[in-house]
């Protein structure tokens, strides 16, 4: 436990929402830092304190200040992959310039311990699946690069400054927390299991296969699913190392160390919701790697994390569960 309170950045998106639900739980307590842009007020725990604020003003030292903040754990940013190849530079100002400021007021402050959102776009297509930490980092596309970029902004402040650090990859994050206080609520949002449980719930007619021509053994993409509360969970393990061991920094993928292909996916879909949902062929996306798969065997070994949701059922079952609270709700 940290003497102190946790920043979230981005604490009122989908990530970051259950982390704070998960710092929360854990007795830390927290102070969300979010711009609602994509977020939602009414995703944050009211346990925790909400600051409407970007992380890249100069009042982010204030609150650091008169929150006696100990730890930055650092979400916010954009995330669509297909609009970064189309707008880069709101990339590179949302992720890398904005955690630049982000950091000029952690240093200024002295915070001590920084955890930051990674991901497993900062490999591009690897050569060889599962991936490992140490493998080369190609990225294919401005968001991959924007976070790569801070990545290494966050390794010369760790060597520069008294600030350990913690970049944790994310492979493909999907489902809800179980107990129904936060889901994926994206609006437009692109990603897979989000997007098949919305089919299921009638707000999408059905669910475009993107790409059947891929070198994976049905054809289709395969990805490394992670549950969002297993990965919520994560930070907070990852913060207990970052306090034990203030010398260390830490790059870690988190996954599974599984893959399963697009059509395994909408399988288990059509399994939880026991419906066929429609799915129709269509061309590759632009920059999608065939295969994305952890290696995972470095974030087994350096945090106190057991991955305690992983399976592909459940994980597109709390999906849906929450779908149906957004569907209730009329979002
Ligand atoms: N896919 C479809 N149809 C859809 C949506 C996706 O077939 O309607 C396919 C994609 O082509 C891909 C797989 O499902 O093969 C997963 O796609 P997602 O859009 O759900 O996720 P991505 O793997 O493209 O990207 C995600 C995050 C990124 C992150 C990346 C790293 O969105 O932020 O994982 O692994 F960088």
């Amino acid at each position: 436990m940290i003497d102190g309170a946790v920043m979230v950045t981005g604490g009122a998106g989908y990530i970051g929402s259950h982390a704070v639900l998960a710092l929360l739980d854990a007795g830390h307590r927290v102070v969300v830092v979010d711009n609602l842009v994509t977020g939602f007020a009414w995703a944050v725990d009211p346990r925790a304190t909400l600051v409407e604020a970007n992380v890249a003003d100069a009042r982010v030292r204030d609150i650091i200040r008169d929150h006696a903040v100990k730890a930055i754990v650092h979400f916010a940013g954009s995330v669509v992959v297909p609009e970064s190849v189309a707008n880069p530079l709101k990339y590179y100002r949302n992720n890398t310039a904005a955690t630049e400021a982000l950091l000029e007021s952690a240093v200024a402050e002295g915070v001590p311990h920084f955890i930051f959102s990674s991901t497993a776009a900062t490999y591009g297509t690897p050569a060889k699946v599962p991936v490992a930490e140490g493998d080369p980092t190609v990225p294919i596309n401005p968001y991959g690069m924007s976070k790569l970029m801070t990545e290494a902004m966050l390794k010369d402040v760790a060597a520069a400054h008294p600030m350990n650090f913690c970049a944790l990859r994310y492979f493909n994050v999907a489902g809800a927390d179980p107990a129904g206080r936060s889901g994926q609520s994206t609006i437009g949002a692109t990603h897979l299991i989000k997007i098949a449980v919305e089919a299921a719930t009638g707000k999408r007619t059905h669910v475009g296969i993107f790409g059947t021509d891929f070198d994976t053994p049905d054809g289709t993409g395969v990805r490394d699913y992670i549950h969002v509360s297993d990965l919520a969970a994560a930070h907070v393990a990852a913060l207990d190392l970052l306090v034990a061991q203030p010398a260390e920094s830490h790059i870690l993928n988190c996954g599974y160390g599984r893959g399963f292909s697009v059509n395994e996916v909408l399988d288990a879909v059509d399994r939880v919701t026991n419906m066929k949902i429609d799915r129709r062929m269509e061309g590759r996306r632009a920059g999608d790697p065939a295969a994305l798969v952890a290696d995972n065997a470095a974030i087994l070994a350096a945090l106190d994390w057991r991955p305690e949701r992983d399976d592909l059922d459940t994980i597109v079952r709390d999906a849906l569960a929450w779908e149906r609270v957004l569907a209730e709700r009329g979002a």
